[in-house]
């Protein structure tokens, strides 16, 4: 048990007719939290660091992607690391020195060719850096400034676009835009099973169902049943978190100590990542 690539954690996963669950990472409690709901459910996951995670952390990349290695490395679950919804090709190329086996470049919001263009240049050098690379077609809408909603007409992903997509840029896999919208707080989303079907047959490549927080059990264990392999999940454990922290402080408002609430988030984001590997990658 320990660091993984990527690859290697999703090809496991798709040979047993699992999903891998991916969590994004925001603080090193987070990170340490996702290994601990990892091991009491026993399903190996992936920690992944987006772009605005980099950005809220002043553009450093290296010390939060280390730590969250080492908390990889040292824990009981395989886990892998990956650098999420990245719109910066600067950005990108620090993937590798940063300890990242994969990235997910985020030109979904483009136009069909500015996206293929942009995938294309993305994917040659992922993969002479041996990088892992997830790419969007179609829109998961939700994102801030996002322009369109997933519920939009048009946005949805097309299986024959997404077969001819992937084939002329060679990524590793494929985000699909199937129903799920990023950072939604209740859980009513209501995927298109019979679309996620249609791409699996027609794409060579794993699915990846992103904005998974929206989505309900059951549309989870339906959507990995029908062939998604990778789930990312990351407003869930926000809520978690910062629910935990705000019943700590009200019920102790002297706090001084930030371990305090510190602690019971952390527990909180372990316990919501607990339940959710058991749905997808049980
Ligand atoms: O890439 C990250 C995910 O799509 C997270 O979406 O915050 O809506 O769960 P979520
Ligand atoms: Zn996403």
């Amino acid at each position: 048990m320990s660091l993984v690539h990527t690859r290697e954690l999703v090809e496991q996963g798709a040979a047993a007719r699992r999903a891998v669950p991916a969590f994004n990472v925001i603080t090193l409690e987070y990170a340490e939290a996702i290994a601990d709901g990892a091991v009491a459910a026993g399903v190996p996951v992936i920690l992944q660091i987006s772009e605005n995670a980099v950005r809220f952390h002043g553009d450093r990349v290296e010390p939060l992607a280390r730590a969250a290695a080492e908390v990889a490395r040292s824990s009981g679950a395989d886990i892998a690391l990956h650098l999420d919804h990245v719109t910066d090709l600067e950005l990108l190329r620090r993937a590798s020195d940063a300890g990242f086996s994969s990235a997910m470049f985020d030109a979904g919001r483009l136009p069909y060719a500015d996206n293929l263009a942009a995938t294309l240049a993305a994917a040659n050098w992922a993969h002479g850096a041996g990088v892992w690379l997830e790419a969007e077609l179609g829109y998961v809408g939700g994102k801030p400034g996002a322009p369109a909603s997933a519920h939009a007409p048009g946005v949805r992903t097309d299986p024959d676009e997404a077969a001819r997509f992937v084939a002329d840029t060679g990524v590793d896999a494929l985000a699909v835009a199937v129903g799920s919208s990023h950072a939604m707080t209740e859980r009513s989303a209501a995927l298109d099973h019979a679309l996620i079907g249609r791409l699996r047959d027609a794409v060579p490549v794993p699915l990846v169902l992103h904005g998974s927080s929206g989505v309900p059990d059951d549309e989870l264990r339906r959507a990995v049943a029908a062939g998604i392999a990778k789930v990312n999940i990351g407003t869930a454990l926000g809520a978690a978190f910062t629910q935990a922290v705000r019943d700590t402080l009200a019920a102790r408002p002297d706090t001084v100590d930030p371990r305090h609430f510190l602690e019971r988030g952390r527990e909180a984001v372990a316990e919501t990542v607990r339940q959710l590997c058991a749905v997808v990658g049980g």
